[in-house]
């Protein structure tokens, strides 16, 4: 099957991963509204064609986010548990990222420690933290971080206390410590991930895999680690994180502009736009709907990125022009690395670049700084 587009990887990831994966990265909470949102609330705005412009076919799409020109104006943001995706799925993602001029954001909740990312994978690493009741393992997180060269820290603040993802629920996932013979039935039904999943070595969580109070094998890992996301997390703690990392510190997970300034004047440098893909506050606002009033809010020098429902490079282009400063990405870059490893994450940022650089042509724009320039006056209400 050719893949076209990246519904055509999403596809494909489902004919290929057991269903209890393809659902954990497909669904969203309780009835799946805000999710739907995030796709749909695009459609709130058209882009403006202009022609004749004399604009070449090749839009230029570098730009600056986080104190850094990229290629691209979009990035894989973290998704946890990519290894089970793919054997070794972080650093295929973060080889695909690195060759496509783009930073690579890992999580917290990654099978490949930072550290092997970092011996394995060139290129600009970004990592995401929970902060955990666990101090200790904090500090070695942060450590981690720092010995590995990360510059940028991305403080999730969205997921202390967890939605109920029904799909999950029914799968199973999440609530068990070890393959059920139910789940093991379901991996059995896709013998190629099997085969490569294992190959890379019995899954776990290399991050605490030296610390026998975390158990065994990756589902053990991640239920302790879930155990230690500090549920009372506050505006203080983020005061903490940032009198001790010096390095750029991100705030992900804010859906206002009253928190986006909060974490301004709490000396963050930049804020994701993100609802956690749907995945938690369900009935909670999609993402694009509240850029514009963020951007307004935390006025035109401060990192505002944006993730949620980003398919197609005129979701891209409507929020450079509603004042992002860059995208992350997440399922798209999820389903490709699960249908084609690190050809298919290659494949997904292919396809939004095209897709990208069309639009802007189209648009009769040149680059993305021009798109960014031109702002709101590039699109118009539907
Ligand atoms: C399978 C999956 C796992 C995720 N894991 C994390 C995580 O560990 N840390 C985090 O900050 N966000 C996580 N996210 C949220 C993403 O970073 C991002 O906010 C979201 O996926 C964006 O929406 P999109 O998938 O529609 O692009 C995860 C999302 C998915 C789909």
């Amino acid at each position: 099957m050719t893949l076209v587009n990246i519904d055509d990887l999403r596809q494909a990831a489902r004919r290929r991963l057991p269903k209890l994966f393809f659902d954990y990265i497909d669904g969203g909470s309780f009835a799946e509204t805000t999710l739907r949102a995030n796709r749909t609330d695009f459609g709130r705005y058209r882009l403006e064609q202009r022609v004749l412009t004399g604009t070449a076919a090749e839009p230029d799409l570098a730009t600056t986010f986080l104190g850094r020109r990229h290629a691209l104006p979009f990035m894989p943001g973290p998704v946890g548990f990519m290894g089970l995706y793919r054997g070794g799925g972080e650093v295929l993602a973060a080889r695909a990222a690195h060759r496509a001029g783009v930073p690579f954001c890992l999580s917290t909740f990654s099978i490949a420690s930072i550290g092997t990312l970092a011996r394995q994978a060139p290129g600009e690493l970004h990592f995401q933290l929970y902060v955990l009741t666990d101090r200790s393992l904090l500090d070695e997180l942060l450590q981690a971080a720092t010995a590995a060269g990360v510059e940028t820290l991305y403080l999730t603040v969205d997921t202390a206390i967890t939605a109920i993802r029904e799909k999950d629920v029914r799968n199973g996932f999440r609530s068990a410590t070890r393959p059920t013979p139910r789940m093991l039935a379901g991996m059995a039904l896709r013998p190629a991930w099997c085969l490569d999943v294992v190959r890379a070595g019995w899954p776990a969580v290399e991050a605490v895999s030296h610390r026998p109070d975390f158990g065994r094998g990756a589902l053990e890992q991640a239920a302790n680690l879930s155990r230690r996301i500090d549920k009372t997390l506050t505006w203080d703690d983020v005061a903490a994180l940032r009198a001790r990392w010096p390095g750029r510190l991100v705030i992900k997970g804010v859906l206002s502009a009253a928190d986006a300034v909060r974490a301004r004047d709490s000396g963050a440098d930049g804020v994701v736009i993100s609802n956690h893909g749907g995945r938690q506050l369900d009935g909670a606002s999609s993402t694009i709907a509240v850029l514009e009033e963020v951007r307004t809010a935390v006025g035109p020098q401060f990192d505002v990125l944006i993730d949620g429902g980003f398919r197609r490079g005129s979701d891209i282009a409507c929020a450079l022009a509603l004042g992002a400063s860059g995208i992350l990405l997440g399922r798209a870059v999820a389903f490709g690395l699960a249908a084609g490893g690190e050809a298919g994450v290659a494949r997904a940022l292919e396809i939004l670049r095209t897709e990208l650089a069309l639009t802007l042509a189209l648009m009769g724009l040149p680059s993305v700084d021009a798109l960014k320039a031109a702002g709101p006056a590039a699109i118009r209400p539907a």
